[in-house]
């Protein structure tokens, strides 16, 4: 049995006429998908063999797509509803105000040092928000010759592969998120943050809307910056939440893509955090990718509690 075949068990999706194959690159995580073109009019074959395995393997790769802002937006809406680029974005590429540039060249201005990408830390995507994103699309456009790689980690094997008693404890825990504001003092960036503050409660581990999988869902990127679990002391929260980050970032749940012009990452940002590797920005190269992202629920957790807003509005698509 090739590894193809065991990947691309299909579903429904097997009588008909997707093409797509799917070709997994680690035990936990992250799958490639060849045999499509992401620049054409898919079928609902194929968007239901894409979300099939991405909801399987967490984050899905294509490569070497020809595809520009308004395709990569089309492509997003046959998963759900487009959001804004990003809650602090005030200057999205013209016309496309869904895009969210992960570039470079603007990181000297906002942040006052040479940066390849917006967040160097292990994080899953703005989930200061009450609704995070469901999914994010990222598309990479201009890369270093080398370095510049991210990685994601499958939050539900994180979850799952912990002892009991502690999945007993931690489901009933809820983690504060808010941005961690890094941005340079005075930038436009900075300001944002400061007027606009988003916090959110979320349970530590929530269910999966789509395939009721529980999931470990705390990162350094969100939580570290008040490091606070509901009703525990500040110095209790934070050994708890040192030790979740490193369960949740354990190697043998990641899986590192390395970036060619034209790639195009997918990932369930129910399920996953992701870390972008800063190891180019010291040598001076540019790195510029695109991403988009599908709105989200409010999370709940395993005994039906929802996230808690503290500050801000939720964010919603269209
Ligand atoms: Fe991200």
């Amino acid at each position: 049995m090739t590894v193809e075949s065991v990947a691309a068990v299909p579903t429904e999706n097997s009588s008909s006429a997707s093409t797509i194959v799917v070709s997994p690159l680690s035990g936990y995580t992250g799958a490639e998908i060849s045999g499509v073109d992401l620049s054409e009019n898919l079928s609902d074959e194929d968007v239901a063999a894409i979300r099939q395995a991405l909801l399987e393997w967490k984050v899905v790769f294509f490569r070497d797509q020809t595809i520009g802002h308004a395709e990569q937006i089309a492509f997003a809406r046959r998963f759900g509803r487009v959001t804004p680029a990003h809650p602090y974005e005030d200057n999205p590429p013209e016309g496309f105000p869904e895009i969210f540039p992960i570039d470079s060249r603007r990181y000297n201005q906002q942040y006052g040092r040479k940066r390849t990408s917006y967040d160097s830390s292990w994080h899953t995507d703005v989930t200061a928000l009450i609704n995070p994103p469901s999914f994010s699309i990222l598309r990479a456009d201009i890369l270093p010759p080398f370095g510049g790689d991210t990685t994601w980690t499958n939050l539900v094997a994180a979850y799952q592969n912990l002892p009991s008693e502690l999945r007993d404890f931690v489901d009933r825990l809820d983690a504060e998120h808010t941005f961690e504001n890094r941005a340079a003092q005075g930038s436009s960036r900075a300001a944002a943050f400061e007027n606009k503050p988003l916090r959110t409660f979320h349970p530590v581990v929530r269910v999966h809307p789509e395939t009721g999988e529980r999931a470990l869902f705390v990162s350094p990127g969100f939580t570290r910056r008040t490091k606070n679990l509901r009703n525990l002391t500040p110095r209790l929260s934070s050994h708890i939440l040192e030790a979740l980050w490193e369960e949740a970032t354990r190697t043998e749940y990641t899986v590192r893509f390395r970036w060619q012009p034209g790639s195009v990452a997918f990932w369930d940002n129910r399920a996953t955090a992701h870390l972008a590797i800063a190891d180019a920005g010291h040598l001076g190269y540019d790195r510029v990718l695109y991403r988009v992202t599908i709105e989200g629920d409010i999370p709940e957790g395993v005994d039906g509690r929802r996230s808690e807003s503290l500050e801000g509005d939720p964010f919603y698509g269209s």
